[in-house]
């Protein structure tokens, strides 16, 4: 069984992972407003993602013998300068993200529970390449800043995400 501490956090997890898939859809509404039809179609697929991240942690609390408690969702921002500006913001959330697995973790740790420990390791691998992947994004979208043809280009190969 799950402590009580461990269970409240993992809530909250579940709450943030659900914020990051309305965020990344607000950034794929935004994306697809600046008719950047890649990006909206990249940001789509990684909502979708997290609502898979929130619904792992879902599981988990419930095999734990913990209760799933849902608060509300915050509403997200709506407007960005550029394309360049969300995707930049998309990788600030990851790091954010990346600290409260650590976070948790960390409780895992001092708390002794090796079975919590072993779950949060995938998300700790996978923080890893949602911070590699939105970096690298962001960083082709600044080097194409005042190039319209490059940015079309970068949007073409978002629209390759599977
Ligand atoms: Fe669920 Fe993008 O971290």
């Amino acid at each position: 069984m799950i402590s009580e501490k461990l269970e409240k956090e993992l809530n909250e997890q579940i709450n943030a992972e659900l914020f990051s898939s309305y965020l990344y859809l607000s950034m794929a509404a935004y994306s697809g407003s600046i008719n950047m039809d890649g990006a909206a179609k990249w940001f789509q697929k990684q909502a979708q993602e997290e609502l898979e991240h929130a619904m792992k942690f879902y599981h988990y609390l419930e095999e734990r013998g913990g209760r799933v408690l849902l608060t509300a969702i915050k509403e997200p921002k709506k407007e960005w300068k550029t394309l360049e500006e969300a995707f930049k913001e998309a990788y600030e959330h990851e790091k954010y993200i990346t600290g409260r697995i650590n976070k948790l973790m960390d409780l895992a740790v001092a708390e002794k529970d090796y079975a919590a420990q072993s779950f949060l390791n995938w998300f700790v691998d996978e923080q890893v390449e949602e911070e590699a992947s939105t970096l690298a994004i962001y960083e082709k979208l600044k080097m194409v800043r005042d190039y319209k043809g490059g940015l079309f280009m970068v949007d073409r190969e978002l629209s390759q995400r599977g």
